[in-house]
């Protein structure tokens, strides 16, 4: 068999190590990610996004200079809504991102990238059940201002403290599915708009950033703890995946399904009650038992995407809203990626292996190539 590289075919690339980075670092085996040089348990509650965004986007100014500049991109993105045509009228929350993100022009700073994304998701929210977008407050944090502009009221601290946390918590995660399509995209030397619709198109999947909804879901469908083990059992007869289980890269608890958990019970210490968190609780352990019972050599725990449904819905967020929020927290890994890509990256090109049909030898006698040959220049 012929191929442009001899190596063995890798599908889903497990383990190939496509880049050196400074942003973050995901430890599978122990259940640790560093985010920008910190641990992401010590971030999530002390830290804001605006610090994220600082440490990944290195910026001089650090916290407070991310902060003015995601206000004025708020205000930016929000005077673009009226030239966004019908791009926010889609019935998905990701399609309406990413054909509104598509409207932006060229190589933006992170801040405004980052910023456009929040505002567009806020905006959509809105249109989505017949109210109108309401204008951002730059004077606010982004965390805060994000809620408030989705919700259409001033919020409570605490929901925008937890919010804050769950923005910090999903900022960067290694070398993902969205990320890669994004240093993917900016390896070819195209703009820093292109790289984050691209990663909108990833994050939008299931099997990435599309869970939280269907957790919610599941966990209303299931109720009450005592089902928890027969329907999760019956999902699993039927060949469905348990949504918010498992993970490539964890051989343990995702670290930040704790972290999420934590910022639950803070809320709920602060006197906002979580209708879920019990049963989701009785849900996870018993999927654990049941996944481990059909596969006891491959860990599957709980990911990220369990307690964000519980998390996200605790701050009164509809379901609807799930996944655009995780893009509005990963935008600022993409922008940090997409800089780090372009300063020391190289065109990111892997091989295939072909194995389709091949056409018959050419006649070697006749020194006549001309068709294949032009072919192959493609
Ligand atoms: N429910 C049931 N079975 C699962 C499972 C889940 N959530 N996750 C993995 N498995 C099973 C697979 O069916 C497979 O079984 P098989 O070997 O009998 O075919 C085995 O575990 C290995 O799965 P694989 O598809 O190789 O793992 P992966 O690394 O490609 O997948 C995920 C990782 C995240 C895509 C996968 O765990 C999943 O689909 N989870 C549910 C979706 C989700 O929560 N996504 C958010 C991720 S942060």
């Amino acid at each position: 068999m012929e191929q442009d590289t001899k190596a063995p075919t890798a599908s889903g690339l497990d383990g190939i190590v496509v880049a050196e980075t400074k942003l973050s670092e995901v430890d599978g085996e122990r259940g640790r990610l560093i985010i920008g040089g910190s641990d992401v348990e010590r971030l999530a509650g002390s830290a804001s996004f605006e610090d994220v965004c600082a440490a990944l986007w290195q910026v001089r100014g650090g916290a407070d200079s991310v902060r003015a500049a995601l206000g004025e991109g708020r205000v930016k993105a929000f005077e673009r809504l009226p030239a966004l045509g019908d791009a926010l009228g889609a019935e998905s929350g990701m399609d309406a991102i990413r054909a509104a993100v598509a409207h932006l022009r060229g190589d933006l700073e992170p801040a405004a990238i980052a910023a456009a994304v929040a505002v567009f998701a806020a905006a959509w929210s809105r249109v989505s059940s017949g109210e109108s977008p309401l204008a951002p407050d730059a004077s606010l944090g982004h965390a805060e201002d994000v809620l408030r502009m989705v919700r259409g009221v001033a919020v409570a601290k605490e929901l925008a403290a937890g919010l804050d946390a769950y923005l910090v918590t999903v900022s960067d995660h290694g070398m993902n599915a969205s990320t890669f399509a994004a240093r993917v995209v900016t390896s070819t030397g195209s703009d820093a708009v292109s790289a984050v619709v691209a990663a909108i198109g990833a994050l939008k999947g299931p099997l990435h950033g599309g869970a939280p909804g269907p957790v919610l879901d599941m966990i209303d469908s299931i109720g009450a703890p005592d089902h928890a083990e027969a329907w999760i059992e019956a999902e699993l007869a039927a060949g469905r995946r348990i949504m918010g289980m498992g993970h490539r890269i964890y051989r343990v608890r995702d670290p930040r399904a704790a972290v999420l958990e934590r910022a639950i019970e803070r809320l709920e210490r602060a006197g906002v009650s979580s209708r879920r968190l019990a049963l989701a609780r009785a849900i996870e352990r018993a999927a654990e038992g049941a996944l481990r019972k059909r596969h006891p050599d491959r860990p599957l725990h709980a990911n990220v995407e369990f307690y964000t449904a519980v998390l996200l819905d605790t701050i009164g967020l509809p379901r609807r809203l799930f996944s655009q929020m995780f893009a509005v927290g990963r935008a600022a890994g993409w922008c940090a990626h997409i800089e780090e890509q372009r300063a020391h990256g190289r065109l990111i090109r892997p091989a295939s292996s072909y194995i389709g049909a091949r056409p018959a030898e050419p006649d070697s006698r006749s020194g006549d190539h001309t068709a294949q040959n032009a072919y192959q220049a493609t």
